[in-house]
């Protein structure tokens, strides 16, 4: 069971962006391009991961994307990363692209997938992850 610390500092890395899909987002059947969304998708995970290790960070790997449902030009998509793993010096930030139904207000999972981030010093070195808050 993660400790009362460990639950805030997730809380407070979690990170949320909402975006329009205009026509340069698109590919040729007019839905957001998966090229796209993965850079919103690292771009998300890139604020969370920062947030949790208060140190730079950079793009290690992508695990898996799942991409679920096509999201068509002029949706409104929400991302939201959520750091819900760590080693030592590394960290699991699960993406969601949610589509949001403007006139409703409801929201369907689009995309979703794992990208893990590692935190490193001035010189590229990978560094541990501070325990407490400090
Ligand atoms: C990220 C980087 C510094 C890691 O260096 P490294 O020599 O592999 O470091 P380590 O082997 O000590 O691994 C560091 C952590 O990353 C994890 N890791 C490394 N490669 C991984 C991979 N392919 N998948 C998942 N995790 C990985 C390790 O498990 C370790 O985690 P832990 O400390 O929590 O146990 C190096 O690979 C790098 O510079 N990559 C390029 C990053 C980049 O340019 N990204 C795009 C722009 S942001």
């Amino acid at each position: 069971m993660p400790s009362q610390f460990a639950e805030e500092r997730r809380q407070g890395a979690l990170t949320r962006i909402t975006k329009l899909v205009f026509p340069q987002d698109t590919n040729p059947l007019g839905t957001l391009y998966g090229g796209t969304a993965l850079q919103w998708m690292d771009e998300v995970a890139f604020l969370a991961a920062t947030r949790y290790a208060r140190r730079q960070v950079v793009t290690v790997s992508m695990d898996r994307v799942d991409f679920k449902v096509p999201i068509p030009q002029g949706s409104i998509v929400e991302l939201i990363g959520d750091v819900v793993e760590t080693g030592r010096t590394s960290m699991v930030v699960r993406v969601q692209i949610l589509i949001e139904d403007a006139m409703a207000g409801t929201q369907e999972l689009a995309i979703e997938g794992r990208l893990i981030m590692v935190a490193v010093n001035a010189a590229m070195k990978p560094v541990a992850l501070s325990r407490q808050a400090d």
